[in-house]
C-alpha cells in the first residue's frame, strides 16, 4: 500500500515516524516538499519515502491519502485536486467537517476524520475515527488505539479535548519554572515534573474503570497538602474555567 500525505508538518511527521517504527506494511509513503525541512528529515532518517514534486503527484501514487494541512489551506488547495474513487482519504483538519470534504473532494472515495496527537510518534495515544473504518481501524491500532465514532457530531467532543494539549504542557511549564526559581536545576526540575506526570496518569489509567473521583479523593488527606491545593483551585474556579475553554473551543468547531 502507497500512503501519501499532503502536508507534513507536526501531525503528518508524527504519524509517519510512528508508521515508519510499527509493523504496518507499505510499500512508499510519499510526502510533501512542504515542509521543506522536515520532509528532508524524514526522507533521511527513514527508507521509503518519496517526495514528490506537487500535491496532485502525491494523489496520483497512493492508495490512501492524509489530508494534514491546515483548515486555511485546506479551503484553498482541495477543491482543486483531483482525487481517486478507488481511493481511501484520512483528513486530521480539525474544522472543515465530512460534509465541506465531500463537496470539496467531488469523487466517491472513502473519507474518514481521524484526531491522532504527536505522542503517535511513539505510537501511543487515543485516535478517534468517524466515519467507523475497519482497515483505518486496523492500521491506526498498530500506531494507537483507534476510537470508532459514529456520529461526526459525537466526534466534535474530542476534537476540543484534543485542543487541551498545549494547556496540559503549560501546567507542567509553570511548575517546574517555579521549582527553577526555587533554585532547583532546570533538567532535575522537568525530570521530577515529567515524570511524576507520568506516574500520575499511569495510575490513572490502571484505575479508568472507576471513576475519577475516587482518585481525587484518595490522594487526598484530611487537611493535608492536597486537600489545600485542591480547595485553593477550585476555590479560584480553575477548573470553572476549563469546562469554560472546553465550551468555546467546541463552540468554535461547531461553527
Ligand atoms: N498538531 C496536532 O497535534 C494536530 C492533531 C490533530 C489534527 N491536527 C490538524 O492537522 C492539520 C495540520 O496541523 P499541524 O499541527 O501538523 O500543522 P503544521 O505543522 O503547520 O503543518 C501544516 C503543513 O502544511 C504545509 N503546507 C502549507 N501549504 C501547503 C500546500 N499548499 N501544500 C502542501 N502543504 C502545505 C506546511 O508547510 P510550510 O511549513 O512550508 O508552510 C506544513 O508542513 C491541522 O488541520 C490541524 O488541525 C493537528
Amino acid at each position: 500500500m502507497k500512503l501519501g500525505f499532503i502536508g507534513t508538518g507536526k501531525i503528518a511527521s508524527s504519524v509517519i515516524i510512528g508508521i515508519c517504527n510499527s509493523k504496518i506494511r507499505y510499500e512508499q509513503i510519499i510526502i510533501s516538499r512542504r515542509n521543506k525541512k522536515i520532509s528532508k528529515k524524514l526522507n533521511k532518517r527513514f527508507k521509503k519515502i518519496l517526495i514528490a514534486k506537487n500535491n496532485q503527484e502525491i494523489i496520483n501514487k497512493s492508495n490512501w491519502v492524509f489530508l494534514s494541512v491546515t483548515p486555511k489551506v485546506g479551503e484553498k488547495i482541495i477543491k482543486d485536486l483531483k482525487f481517486k474513487a478507488n481511493q481511501t482519504i484520512i483528513s486530521f483538519i480539525s474544522t472543515i467537517n465530512l460534509r465541506q470534504l465531500k463537496k470539496m473532494i467531488k469523487v466517491k472515495s472513502k473519507i474518514v476524520r481521524a484526531i491522532p496527537l504527536p505522542p503517535i510518534s511513539l505510537k501511543k495515544g487515543p485516535v478517534p475515527i468517524c466515519p467507523p473504518n475497519k482497515k483505518v481501524k486496523k492500521f491506526f491500532d498498530q500506531i494507537g488505539s483507534t476510537i470508532e465514532i459514529r456520529n461526526e457530531k459525537l466526534s466534535i467532543n474530542f476534537w476540543a479535548i484534543s485542543g487541551m494539549m498545549a494547556s496540559y504542557y503549560e501546567i507542567l511549564k509553570v511548575i517546574s519554572n517555579w521549582l527553577v526559581k526555587k533554585g532547583i536545576k532546570r533538567l532535575d526540575a522537568q525530570k521530577y515534573i515529567t515524570s511524576l506526570f507520568l506516574a500520575l496518569s499511569e495510575d490513572a489509567v490502571v484505575n479508568s474503570k472507576k471513576e475519577l473521583k475516587f482518585l481525587v479523593k484518595d490522594s487526598q488527606t484530611p487537611k493535608g497538602l492536597n486537600e489545600q491545593g485542591l480547595n485553593e483551585m477550585s476555590n479560584k474556579n480553575v477548573y470553572k474555567s476549563l469546562i469554560n475553554t472546553l465550551n468555546s473551543i467546541h463552540k468554535r468547531l461547531n461553527k
